[in-house]
Parts: structure tokens; C-alpha cells; sequence
């Protein structure tokens, strides 16, 4: 093996960074440290560990594992995505404004105007595929501009590198969420973005039994101060599902390469389907975000598949109701494939106004493409549409 653990590849730092030998042991896999505190060789001194809010090695194993793939100084495991969005929030004070995408997951839409307009932050939203509207939108108070490497649930792309410039020359945060992303297609610590983060409870722990969240970012200064925030406010993950979390990893590769392969192939099953008006995949080349997801995520697009009915409400939810491996389920990103309705769950917190405004229609359908095979899922699909009378 390399002697540096940078010059591994990305599928080597999954397995080994993170998950060194047991030395106590020789167990290859790290023992999960469920300990609460930690003695000290003294009062007042301190060990590297000492109480499991502050710090946890099976946390740290995870975080490492984490900063390694993701190109950063460090990274910090959060009880939820949500937690983890809304400890970047905390680096901001009263007064200051977020300027957030408006293809943007509902929970993220939601903490912004319910909970940080309650604590005196300006909040708006703008399209972030159009980088000259970011610049026009950035105000004198505009501490944080907030998007989605791949949107929800239109699945845009905006130009990162053009946002980077666009957030320099503003002097203001650029942070993502890169969930749907993963840092498999995209990294966007090195394009210089300064904060990335992920629901771990998605892709990163990929078997649908954990709920988790992370940043990482490349500046240790910025590390210290959501360090400082995430052990000030105490919203850790806990050593169990660090645990999962880190063994997910192993095979985040694979496994998002393997679902994104077959969300193309459905993509372009689906976009031939008499009864579909529309599907929204980055990698058909009809998508408006095509050429950037080709130029910045390596060959692959992503497993998640946006597509419209000609139908109402309650037509596209007996499409969704009438898969049997689909499950109809909120969440993303695990080995069994999901299907949703974005206008009644995952953006049911948008105001309808703001629904209608973003495309989040009736007929809208969402797919999370698991590890399934192709021939399964298409046919499951099919069934599904014609129960719909489709
Ligand atoms: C893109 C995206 N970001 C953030 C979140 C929130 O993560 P969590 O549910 O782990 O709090 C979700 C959850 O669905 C999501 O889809």
C-alpha cells in the first residue's frame, strides 16, 4: 500500500482512513466505543477524549473517513441533516441574510423562514442555476449563500466554480448540500466551496437505518468555530449509528456508481413512455443542467430520477401507492429503491405559493433509485402507471 493515505484513491480512503487495526486487539473493523465519559490522568488535564459530547472515537473514525473523501481539514458528524444545516445557520447573528437555492429540499425551505426568520436572519431564495441572479441577490447583509449540488427535486446543477467566484467576491460563505451529489460525483471543497454537508442519513449510510448528518470544510478555522457550535449546542451523532454511518462508506462508491447507471437506464426508459410529459434526469441530455453535470461529476448523474404525469394529485399518488419495490417512502439514497410525491411529502413545507412558483406540480414524482436490478424496477414501474389508469 502508498505510505500516504492522499495518495490512495478514493475507494481505498473509504475502507481504510478511519477504520485503522484495533490496536488492543488486531480487529480489523474499530470497536464501537458507546462510553459516555472518559477518565483523566488528572483533574484539570485532559486526554484525547473526555466526554462524548465534546468528542467520541467512534465518532472521530467516521469524521476522519469523512474529511479524507470529502478534501477536507475536518469534518463533523451531527445527530440529522437537519442539525447539521442549521449549525452553519448558528455561524450567522441577527440581522444577517441567507440567500438559499430554490430547489431546495422542504426541511432546509422550513428551518430558514420558520426558525431563523423567528431568530432575526433575512432569508430568500433564488435560482441558482442563474449565477448573474445569485450576484443580484446578494445583499450588503448576506453572510451565507446556501445550495444544492444537485437541487430537490428539479435536479438542478449550478455552476459551483461560477458560485465560488460569485461568493469571493461577495465576501460570503458559499455552503452546499451535497446529498444528492455525494462526494462520489462531486467535491466541492475543491472547487472552494467553504462548507459541504450531507443528510448521512442518505447515501453515506445507504441502507436506510440511520439518521445522520455532516459538514466538512477545508479551513480549520471555520472547522473550530462549527466545532465550537456543534459541542455548544450538542447535536451529535451517537456512537451506534457513527458505527453504521462509517461502515456505509465502504461502499458509498460502488454502490452510487451501481444506482446511477441504473437511474440513467430508467431515465431513458421513462422518458420514451407514452404516458410521462417530462423527466428531469441530469444525465439526458434534454435536462438544462446536462453539460455542467457532465463537465463537473465525472460520467455519472446521480440516482435520483424527477418525472411528470399528465394526471392530478390523486392520480400520481396511486402511481405511487401501486409499486410493490418502490417503497412509497420519504428519504433517499439506501440500497431499496423509493418513490414520493414531492407536492404532498418531501415539499409539503413549501408554501403553496412557492410551490407553484418552482414547478413542484400534481403529476410531480420522485425516484430514489436503489441497487435493484433494471428489469425489476421498470416493470414495477409500468405495473404501477397502468394501475393508475395511465
Ligand atoms: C437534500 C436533503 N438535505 C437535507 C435533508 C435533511 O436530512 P435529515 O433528514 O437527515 O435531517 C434531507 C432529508 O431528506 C435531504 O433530502
Amino acid at each position: 500500500m502508498t505510505e500516504s493515505p492522499h495518495a490512495w484513491s478514493f475507494r481505498t480512503r473509504c475502507i481504510h482512513v478511519g477504520n485503522e487495526v484495533d490496536s488492543a486487539t488486531g480487529a480489523v473493523v474499530p470497536p464501537l466505543h458507546l462510553a459516555s465519559t472518559f477518565r483523566q490522568p488528572g483533574a484539570g488535564e485532559w486526554g484525547p477524549y473526555d466526554y462524548s459530547r465534546s468528542g467520541n472515537p467512534t465518532r472521530a473514525g467516521f469524521e476522519r473517513t469523512l474529511a479524507s473523501i470529502e478534501s477536507g481539514c475536518g469534518a463533523l458528524a451531527f445527530s440529522s441533516g437537519m442539525a447539521a444545516i442549521h449549525a452553519v445557520t448558528l455561524l450567522l447573528s441577527s440581522g444577517d441574510h441567507i440567500l438559499a437555492g430554490s430547489d431546495l429540499y422542504g426541511g432546509a425551505y422550513r428551518l430558514f423562514h420558520q426558525i431563523c426568520e423567528r431568530a432575526g436572519l433575512g432569508v430568500s431564495l433564488v435560482d441558482m442555476t442563474d449565477t448573474d441572479a445569485v450576484a443580484a441577490a446578494i445583499r450588503p447583509e448576506t453572510k451565507l449563500i446556501w445550495a444544492e449540488t444537485i437541487g430537490n427535486p428539479q435536479l438542478s446543477i449550478p455552476n459551483l466554480p461560477e458560485l465560488v467566484r460569485v461568493a469571493a467576491d461577495a465576501q460570503v460563505l458559499l455552503g452546499v448540500d451535497n446529498t444528492f451529489g455525494t462526494p462520489v460525483l462531486i467535491r466541492p471543497l475543491e472547487l472552494g466551496v467553504d462548507i459541504v454537508m450531507h443528510s448521512a442519513t442518505k447515501y453515506l449510510g445507504g441502507h436506510s437505518d440511520l439518521v445522520g448528518g455532516t459538514l466538512a470544510v477545508a479551513d480549520p478555522d471555520l472547522f473550530q468555530r462549527l466545532y465550537f457550535i456543534q459541542n455548544a449546542t450538542g447535536a451529535v451523532l451517537d456512537p451506534f449509528s457513527c458505527f453504521l454511518a462509517a461502515r456505509g462508506l465502504k461502499t458509498l462508491e460502488l454502490r452510487v456508481q451501481s444506482q446511477s447507471q441504473t437511474a440513467l437506464r430508467l431515465a431513458l426508459w421513462l422518458d420514451q413512455h407514452p404516458r410521462v410529459s417530462r423527466v428531469l434526469y441530469p444525465g439526458l441530455p434534454s435536462h438544462p443542467g446536462h453539460p455542467l453535470a457532465t463537465q463537473l461529476m465525472g460520467g455519472h448523474y446521480g440516482a435520483m430520477v424527477t418525472f411528470q404525469i399528465e394526471g392530478n394529485l390523486s392520480q400520481t399518488a396511486k402511481v405511487c401507492e401501486s409499486t410493490r419495490l418502490f417503497h412509497l417512502a420519504v428519504s433517499l439514497g439506501a440500497v431499496e429503491s423509493l418513490i414520493e410525491q414531492p407536492a404532498t411529502m418531501s415539499h409539503a413545507s413549501y408554501a403553496k405559493t412557492d410551490r407553484e412558483r418552482f414547478g413542484i406540480t400534481d403529476g410531480l414524482i420522485r425516484l430514489s433509485v436503489g441497487l435493484e436490478s433494471f428489469d425489476d424496477l421498470r416493470d414495477d414501474l409500468q405495473a404501477a402507471l397502468v394501475a393508475a389508469g395511465l
